[in-house]
């Protein structure tokens, strides 16, 4: 038997050996061999502890995911159930298992409102965020063919907007780390204006002007490339990886009267802002978006297992059924869409979102969580505040007052990432020098408040850093 060539790597430590043989997503290589890897041990609600034994509240869910937090036995005993009875079945060629018949409805039936006052009325399901982004765009692509409009297959995604990383996925996301080296976009992905009035808006111009021209300059482009060959925008409601971005006042139904005049479909990227993240059950909800299809993951389960799902209106619907029915097929699945423990767990957890009433927990601590949050202005290195619901953030400023950002190759927020770390809070930094808040939708008030004041104890640090760095 060939012996792997890094075998003699390997101390004994599971820190050796990780570093030896594992190949981590979205990981500097040469840090992760210098410093090694943080071996998380065990969760406990808002917490989880590593293996030395230190337990953090996880301010960041996971990855924007864990909403029920870390150790919701109802979840355990559902996947354990299910895994008894029937651990796995497809759903290819009309065959399908309980869990799925009932989230399929029970999503339909929790949609937030379609464009043209329709609403959605089918649910697709895959394994991950990026995967029902692939096929919402190949759903668009199949509709618009079956219109006769092959050629409208042009896919518009916002400057700083996270879809996911497979090939259409990582195109969509407008952000160099996840397109540097790959050769991406490719070439049918077209990027607008973000939403970002702090960063983006003109000197003296106000909220609602500076909606206007994000329309203005989505039109521009949807002319440039030609309306015949647009065919959809996909948009996160609030735009989570990208810098926890909330569009002002207005501005999806200034976007949605574009689309509408040139007949571009619009798709909500609900894989954050799903499942009461921003204090209503949809982040579609929250900013009025309308969509005409959504993509959904994470907190769908409370990401305790890979289940995603893409809903569409019937006014999508109906063409692609038609179109299916003459090709014979709709030629499109996974082998785990509808996977039977994935959906009872994501059922499961849909469940107790409504029996223990999350969403009006997440509205009653949320005053709490955007007065911490506004409180981090105190600091003469945070140039920006922000959030909604359960999600937010803070932007670091060399100057606060002309906005003017660190040298980015200092990484001051990665750096006070790891500072407030030692203070027992994980937490995420995101480009352009922004740190992430989004803790566990079942976080306390008393929790809240340990939380931000670990973060102020470790703010005197950052602030001798800021200094240096300035
Ligand atoms: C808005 C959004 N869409 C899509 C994705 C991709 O999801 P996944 O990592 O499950 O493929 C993410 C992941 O963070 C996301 O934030």
């Amino acid at each position: 038997m060939n012996k792997p060539t890094n075998i003699n790597l390997a101390g004994n430590s599971p820190a050796s050996r990780d570093v030896a043989f594992h190949m981590h997503p979205y990981t500097n290589p040469a840090q992760l061999a210098a410093a090694g890897p943080h071996i998380i041990a065990k969760g406990d609600g808002v917490f989880v502890h590593d293996d030395s034994g230190n337990r953090f509240y996880e301010g960041m869910s996971g990855l924007w995911c864990a909403s029920l937090g870390f150790s919701e036995p109802e979840l355990v005993n559902a996947a354990i159930a299910q895994f008894n009875k029937l651990p796995f079945y497809h759903s290819f060629a009309g065959k399908t298992v309980d869990p799925a018949i009932e989230l399929a409805e029970m999503l339909i039936t929790n949609a937030p409102p379609a464009g043209g006052g329709s609403h959605m009325s089918k649910v697709f399901f895959a394994a991950s965020g990026s995967e029902a982004n692939d096929t919402a765009m190949k759903m668009v692509w199949y509709y618009n063919a079956a219109l006769g409009r092959p050629e409208k297959r042009k896919i518009i995604s916002r400057k700083k907007g996270y879809h996911g990383v497979t090939m259409a996925a990582a195109s969509m996301t407008a952000l160099a780390y996840a397109q540097d080296g790959f050769g991406l976009p490719l070439d049918f992905v077209k990027h607008t204006t973000a939403p970002d009035y702090y960063n983006g808006a003109h000197a003296g111009e106000s909220e609602e002007a500076f909606a206007s021209r994000c329309a203005a300059e989505l039109e521009d482009l949807i002319l440039a490339e030609g309306p015949d060959t647009v065919a959809a925008l996909f948009a996160e409601p609030v735009m989570g990886a990208g810098g926890v971005i909330i569009p002002p006042a207005g501005y999806f139904a200034k976007i949605r009267a574009v689309l509408e005049k040139y007949d571009v479909l619009l798709v909500a990227d609900e894989v954050i802002c799903g499942f009461g993240r921003t204090g209503n059950m949809w982040g579609s909800q929250t900013m009025d978006v309308r969509p005409d299809m959504l993509t959904c993951a994470k907190a769908l389960s409370s990401a305790y297992l890979p289940i995603s799902a893409v809903m569409m209106s019937d006014k999508v619907y109906a063409p692609l059924a038609e179109q299916a029915e003459r090709l014979g097929v709709f030629g499109h699945g996974y082998t785990y869409s509808a996977h039977p423990v994935c959906a009872a767990v994501a059922l499961r957890a849909q469940q107790l979102m409504q029996e223990r009433d999350v969403i009006g927990h997440v509205r009653s601590v949320a005053p709490s969580f955007a007065g911490h949050v506004a409180a981090m202005e105190q600091y003469d290195f945070i140039g920006n505040v922000r959030s909604i619901g359960l999600i937010g953030a803070m932007e670091f400023a060399a100057d606060k007052h002309s906005h003017k950002k660190f040298d980015a190759s200092q990484k001051i927020a990665a750096q006070a990432v790891a500072i407030i770390q030692k203070h027992g809070v994980i937490l995420r930094a995101l480009p352009g020098d922004i740190i992430g808040f989004c803790p566990p939708l079942i976080i306390s008030k008393a929790e809240l408040d340990d939380m931000f004041g670990r973060i102020h104890d470790a703010m005197s640090e950052v602030a001798e850093l800021a200094a240096k760095l300035r």
